[in-house]
């Protein structure tokens, strides 16, 4: 049998004399996780085809052959029609062996100048890109959900933790609003990978060298909108930037996730109480009638050992790797995908979970009613009146220990509990949580103007997006 690309139904058949074995096929196929790039995988093809057409480095009628072939690809492909074939190692090598079928010796011009080398990584940053605008557009609706939430509460208290013990009361949208400013980071992180995405197109390095034909280089990257071609070839076909950068915005992404789901697990516990997650995000117990999980908040919380891990696994599979392109690099799909993956489940459900949330004042107020949260804004009263700080501590920390022992907290201190203390009893602040918030008036505080202006400040902005 002549030796052709269908040799061993092979793209590379050429050069081997007997057939894989089953062992290392099913080690070497991508194609169960790279299938999902043929609508990227076409439209390199289409542009790299056209533009060889164009510079006659193959026949016209050949580049339309092609081009029609690859609609016809891409029409099976999107219907479920394919039929994929036992030797279609990667999604390159099925489209090319289907074209080949429709369109013959065109079909076997298409890899004309061109190396699976850049042209799996140029569609796989067709890929990133894509997902990242899609995925800044998930982020939005998240932070909206937070922005209304924190709108609707904009007078709620509750306590403000350090160390998960009650420290100094805040205002619930304060605390929301953190969360939006962790996502609005979030979203820089995500441009970034996103110029990356788009900066400079592979297509053109070939295998790693370069190309002998007079390639439009310029031609590719523009109709793939990419801002130039790539400067060398080594780099362009060995490199994984774009995806590093991806994995670094979702796997800080998915930290935040956490921590605001860790938030909604400990904030719905029958101990706070502050909000209860809604219905339709909350699951029962198959043996305890009673329980409402909010399991949507868990998922959150876990996921970002599995987005952080991805993150780490692309270092490790990048790390000491020779140039230019090697096989290690057919991994980098497995963790990409697997982070793009958990966002897309992610996202969807942490919004629905905060956009559905009913937060709980009542409880709120429960919290902040009692206790200590004042103690500091009573050691800022003394130093107003010009005691020293350190002193000032001292003098409410021996009250917080009088009040502890008497158990009861702060707001029931008696005359004589004060004036032991070295308190005037006559000239004590206001103590309940709302003086204590409306005192941190100034920017970044928890008082009502500045979570106001910041609330305002988060919405004009994410005004701006897009
Ligand atoms: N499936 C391969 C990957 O994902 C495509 C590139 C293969 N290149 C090669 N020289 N074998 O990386």
């Amino acid at each position: 049998m002549p030796a052709d690309d269908t040799t061993r139904g092979r793209l590379w058949g050429g050069r081997f004399a007997g057939s894989p074995d089953e062992a290392f096929d099913r080690l070497n196929d991508s194609l169960p996780v790279d299938r999902r790039l043929w609508p990227h995988d076409l439209r390199g093809s289409r542009a790299h085809a056209r533009m060889l057409g164009a510079q006659g480095i193959i026949p016209a009628e050949d580049a339309a052959s092609i081009l029609a072939g690859l609609d016809q690809v891409g029409q099976e492909l999107g219907s479920g029609e394919f039929v994929f074939q036992p030797g279609d190692e990667d999604i390159h090598t099925a489209v090319e062996r289907r074209l080949t079928e429709i369109a013959g010796d065109a079909g076997r011009r298409v890899h004309t100048a061109r190396s699976r080398n850049d042209q799996v990584i140029t569609d796989v940053l067709l890929y990133v890109r894509e997902t990242l605008e899609a995925q800044e557009g998930l982020l939005a609706e998240l932070m909206s959900a937070l922005l209304d939430q924190a709108e609707s509460q904009i007078d709620s208290i509750l306590p403000g933790y350090t160390h998960l013990q009650r420290a100094q009361p805040v205002r619930l949208a304060h605390h929301l609003l953190a969360y939006v400013a962790m996502f609005d980071r979030d979203r820089t992180r995500l441009r970034i990978a996103w110029a990356a995405s788009r900066d400079e197109c592979p297509l053109g390095s070939g295998a790693l060298s370069g190309v002998g034909f007079p390639v439009d280089r310029e031609a590719v990257a523009t109709e793939l909108g990419f801002e130039r071609p790539s400067a060398n070839s080594m780099d362009a076909v060995g490199s994984r930037d774009a995806l590093a950068d991806y994995l670094h915005f979702a796997a800080q992404l998915g930290v935040h996730l956490s921590r605001l789901g860790a938030e909604f697990v400990w904030w719905s516990s029958e101990e706070c109480g502050f909000v209860e997650v809604a219905d339709s995000f909350a699951s029962g117990s198959s043996m305890l009638p009673q329980k409402k999980n909010p399991d949507a908040a868990e998922l959150a919380r876990a996921k970002a050992a599995r987005i952080t891990a991805d993150a780490a696994g692309l270092g490790g599979v990048l790390a000491g790797l020779p140039l230019a392109y090697n096989k290690d690099l057919q991994e980098d799909k497995h963790f990409l995908f697997d982070a793009i993956d958990t966002l897309d489940l992610l996202l969807p459900a942490v919004t629905g979970m905060v956009a559905t949330a009913t937060f709980r004042p009542d409880r709120m107020n429960d919290a902040t009613a009692s206790g200590f949260l004042a103690a500091t804004d009573l050691a800022d009263h003394l130093v107003r009146s010009g005691t020293p700080f350190r002193r000032a501590h001292e003098i409410v920390g021996a009250l917080v220990s009088a009040c502890v022992a008497a158990g009861h907290g702060l707001e029931e201190a008696s005359a004589d509990q004060l004036a032991a203390a070295g308190l005037d009893p006559d000239d004590l602040p206001g103590l309940t949580a709302r003086d204590s918030v409306e005192l941190k008036q100034t920017r970044g505080g928890t008082a009502r103007r500045p979570v106001v202006d910041a609330l305002d400040a988060a919405r004009t902005r994410l005004g701006t997006w897009a």
